[in-house]
């Protein structure tokens, strides 16, 4: 069949560059926005009187015939339509004739493209901010269970002081909750219609797009119609965010690994997201973690691809545009999947509480205690830190720990220190009291956990 816009050609298009110039591969993925976005289209034609009520329910008629046909898996998309848009329209066609010619009155393929990614983004947003939910609640669950589960926390990876699991937990809830604000603003962005833009100069039909961007369920229109057809920031918006929570979640991922390594031992995955060797028999690996860390890598390459294409593009559209679409399926792709996974991960992992505490009873991650102690008792930080630095460099010496001197030793290094110190320097007391807002302290946790059950409970 002829092309759609062949009339001032009068050769074919080269074979091999038709493939080059076409996106129906991928752009297919919105053939539900394209006809939901057509319907929207031809009802304003007819409320405006662009086209006759007679006309406009032809073609209706024959978009839901089309739409019947792509959800029974008849409609075959072809490469010599080029793309998404002209696909349909060539189905339409094939329904009802000539009357089809119609629909693309006051439309470009130009606002149809845009008004498809618009529809396209605004679901995936929905669907992004859903599982982000369901992990942010995966981790609130997890850490409810581990207010008083203590671990050794770390700065430079070396042990700093024992802090709560439920804390460190409800880091990454934290993390994820921004991310979560960054899609919901995102949204902002995608719900705005340009459809009626046209080519990039509006129209002289008497459209109503206001009209349109009702019947597609947007909030509201692009107020300049150059803006409508080549803005692609609410993709850029998305790909970043994405690049964030990924980012958090190669963190989070990092940390599993590392906790399921035989130097750690602080937890154990479950069968059902590991896998293992073809060659080393007793391997249990953490691939889906790594997965998940390593996909972040595509999903950054992703907006850094479109920042480029981006970059310096004279107004208004330009076929370069068409370069928007795959990072943004395949990102989509990756963190949907990738929050499904963390949330199956991390809802069925066992911890491994005692190995947890052991580690933080053989170092010297209570050095801030003792230290506190003389502090509290009136003496200069400064020099407590000082008197503490000499006794862990005692104890190194000696091979043994703080909580291992004994008294008498003590009171020689200072009078301030009494048989209490014992108490302090365990790391359950030392995470229980740190109570300051915000810290590792049980009821700081809890007070964390209260927070957030509150807002999940609100969004
Ligand atoms: N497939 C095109 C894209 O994705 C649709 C818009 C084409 N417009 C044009 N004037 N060639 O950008």
């Amino acid at each position: 069949m002829a092309k759609l816009w062949g009339g001032r050609f009068e050769e074919g298009l080269d074979k091999k560059t038709e493939a080059f110039g076409a996106s129906i591969t991928f752009d297919q993925k919105m053939a539900r926005q394209d006809l939901k976005g057509s319907l929207a289209h031809v009802t304003m034609l007819a409320s405006t009187g662009i086209l006759t009520a007679e006309e406009a329910e032809q073609i209706k008629a024959g978009i839901q015939k089309v739409e019947a046909k792509y959800e029974a898996g008849e409609i075959e998309f072809k490469i010599e339509n080029e793309d998404i848009h002209m696909n349909m329209e060539t189905y339409l066609h094939a329904e009802i004739g000539p009357v089809a010619g119609k629909l693309h009155t006051a439309r470009s393929r130009n606002d149809q493209v845009a008004t498809d990614m618009h529809l396209w983004m605004k679901d995936t947003l929905s669907e992004t901010m859903d599982k982000l939910q369901n992990l942010r609640e995966v981790i609130v669950t997890l850490a409810s269970e581990h207010v008083e589960t203590i671990m050794p926390g770390y700065t430079h990876l070396q042990h700093a002081q024992p802090i709560s699991f439920g804390h460190h937990l409800m880091a990454y809830y934290s993390m994820l909750t921004r991310d979560f604000d960054r899609f919901a603003f995102n949204m902002k962005h995608a719900d705005i219609s340009p459809l009626g833009a046209a080519a990039l100069a509006g129209t002289t039909f008497p459209i109503d797009r206001k009209e349109t961007a009702a019947l597609m369920g947007f909030s509201d229109v692009y107020v300049n119609s150059m803006d409508a057809v080549s803005d692609r920031d609410f993709i850029l918006e998305f790909l970043s965010n994405a690049s964030i929570l990924m980012m958090h979640l190669s963190r989070f991922c990092e940390e599993l690994i590392l906790w399921c390594s035989n130097e750690f031992q602080f937890v154990t995955l479950s069968d059902a997201f590991s896998t293992g060797s073809s060659i080393m028999p007793q391997k249990k690996n953490p691939d889906m973690a790594e997965l998940i860390r390593g996909k972040s890598g595509r999903v950054y390459g992703n907006l850094f691809g479109l920042l480029t294409v981006m970059k310096s593009l004279p107004l208004a559209y330009n076929k370069d545009l068409q370069e928007d679409k795959e990072g943004m399926f395949d990102t989509a792709d990756t963190i949907l999947t990738s929050l499904d996974v963390m949330a199956g991960m991390l809802s069925t992992l066992s911890v491994n509480e005692s190995i947890m505490v052991e580690s933080t009873e053989k170092d010297f991650s209570n050095a801030t205690e003792l230290a506190d102690y003389l502090a509290a008792k009136g003496l200069p930080f400064r020099q407590a830190h000082e008197i503490v630095g000499e006794m862990v460099l005692e104890c190194t010496k000696a091979g043994y720990y703080l909580q291992d001197v004994p008294l008498t030793r003590y009171q020689e290094v200072s009078t301030l220190i009494d048989s209490d110190i014992y108490e302090t320097l365990k790391s359950r007391t030392a995470v229980q009291r740190r109570n300051s807002y915000g810290g590792t302290g049980f009821e700081q946790v809890k007070m964390q956990i209260d927070l957030a059950k509150d807002a999940l409970n609100h969004s």
